[in-house]
């Protein structure tokens, strides 16, 4: 079985190899932190041998849990926020059907989700879809007290019940949250729902492989197992002494990217030519953001789309500041091939290109703006996945977690808190006049 790879020949125009190998000792170091818990943030690091513990009983009681559920509805509202929805959304929308929504017939329910902002005519106008639809909910939030999920679970709650009575819903009500503690623990409890833990020593952007994300996964029909196998297979390879470090791709890329921001290259693009991959990087962009925007340090997690962002953003990335670097995410084969016509009258001069295929024009965009952007100084890494299936999909999402891990360790900072997470939720409260919060009302108005 092929792995992905990593390849870091368009960064060197701005780096050299030596010095890349230079923090090959530090990576030896920091890996070893990891793994024997010994770094900053040493509590969290759960899901550093997550994927070789998930065994054939975890994995048959997901799958029970979800054909009970699947069997029952057409829509999985999944409610969660941050770590608790974006690895689910990440899988979802890298191999659901691009046109999946406007089918009429679907192998399994579709994966729709709340909670994840506050905009009030979202809501209203998925409880207006809810109204005719079979649905269930997971409800998902580690501390069980975040506000965004925590109101619309409220909201789905009174829905669900009001629609199909009380014992009913609560069989169509799934909860993943703390295995003590919690606002959403102790509501699970006293309503009976089927609750599944989030182990205490993971956190949100590192949850993907737990119930967080199995759990939806499964009842939107996604083979979990391909998931955590290209998990634990990527674990086998990045979490193992005996892996030297240029075969390693975790250690390769946090050591590129970490040399890269050395020379000024500040913001890290994650690229890809595959529409479906946008919430992989999304995804991605909580993953390093929360994990190392901190102490006034830390590359700056963005995200395109290409070829369409090609046609707005690829001015910037051309010519703009030079503090960009670029890591492109390459899916090497398709499901499906589709070829370019040839036409009698040619007005466009494509007939060139008549008799291959739109996957060879793509990686010719690729291959083209990679080579443009190195002459604009914009150095490249390049992730190739074999193909985008789940086995692929569980390769890339251990190997970016490993990756962070060892790079923000690089950088010096914990890289599994997010203190700054919890100003804009203090404001919030003082301005919402939240009980306990008498004196930050008073301060905050008088900035008003
Ligand atoms: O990475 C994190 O910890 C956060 O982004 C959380 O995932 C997010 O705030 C949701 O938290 P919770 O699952 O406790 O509702």
């Amino acid at each position: 079985m092929e792995n992905i790879s990593i390849k870091i020949d368009k960064t060197l125009k701005f780096i050299s190899k030596d010095e890349v190998n230079a923090y090959a000792s530090d990576v030896k170091k920091h890996l070893s932190a990891l793994r024997n818990k010994t770094g900053n943030g040493s509590d969290f690091l759960g899901w550093m041998d997550l994927p070789s513990l998930i065994n054939e009983a975890i994995l048959s009681d997901i799958e029970k849990t979800a054909a009970a559920i699947s069997e029952k509805v057409e829509i999985v509202v999944v409610v969660g926020i941050g770590g608790s929805y974006l690895g689910a959304k990440a899988v979802n929308d890298a191999i659901l059907n691009n046109f999946e929504f406007l089918k009429t017939k679907h192998k399994a329910p579709l994966m729709i989700f709340a909670g994840h902002n506050i905009c009030q005519d979202y809501m209203h106008e998925l409880l207006e879809l809810l109204e005719n639809k079979k649905y269930a909910v997971v409800v998902i939030s580690k501390s069980g007290t975040t506000t965004e999920p925590a109101i619309a679970f409220r909201i789905l709650k009174n829905h669900l019940e009001a629609k199909v009575g009380k014992a009913a819903a609560k069989d169509l009500i799934v909860a993943v949250t703390d295995g003590s503690r919690g606002a959403l623990k102790q509501l699970a409890t006293e309503e009976g729902y089927k609750t599944y833990v989030i182990p205490d020593n993971i956190g949100g952007r590192y949850s993907v492989l737990t119930p967080v994300g199995l759990i939806p996964l499964a009842v939107a029909g996604f083979n979990i197992r391909q998931l955590v196998k290209g998990a634990q297979d990527m674990q086998a390879l990045c979490n193992n002494e005996q892996t030297s470090f240029w075969d390693n791709p975790a250690a390769v890329y946090a050591a590129t990217r970490n040399s890269l921001y050395k020379k000024g290259k500040k913001v890290e693009i994650m690229v890809n030519y595959n529409n479906k991959l946008h919430f992989l990087a999304e995804w991605w962009k909580q993953l390093y953001g929360e994990s190392e925007g901190k102490e006034g340090m830390g590359i700056f997690p963005a995200s395109v789309d290409f070829s369409s962002d090609l046609h707005s953003m690829g001015q910037y990335i051309q010519e703009g500041e030079r503090m960009l670097m670029e890591t492109v995410i390459s899916v090497k084969n398709t499901e499906y091939r589709v070829d370019v016509p040839k036409v009698a009258n040619d007005l466009d001069s494509l007939n060139f290109l008549a008799g291959k295929s739109i996957d060879e024009v793509n990686k010719m965009a690729e291959l083209g703006t990679v080579i443009a952007h190195e002459d604009g100084d914009v150095p490249n890494i390049r992730i190739e996945m074999p193909r985008l299936n789940e086995y692929y999909l569980g390769q890339i999402m251990y190997f970016f977690e490993i990756a962070c891990g060892i790079s923000g360790y690089i950088l010096g900072v914990n890289p599994f808190d997010q203190p700054g997470v919890e100003a804009y939720k203090k404001n919030m409260f003082a301005l919402l006049e939240k009980p306990g919060f008498e004196e930050e009302t008073k301060k905050i108005k008088q900035r008003l």
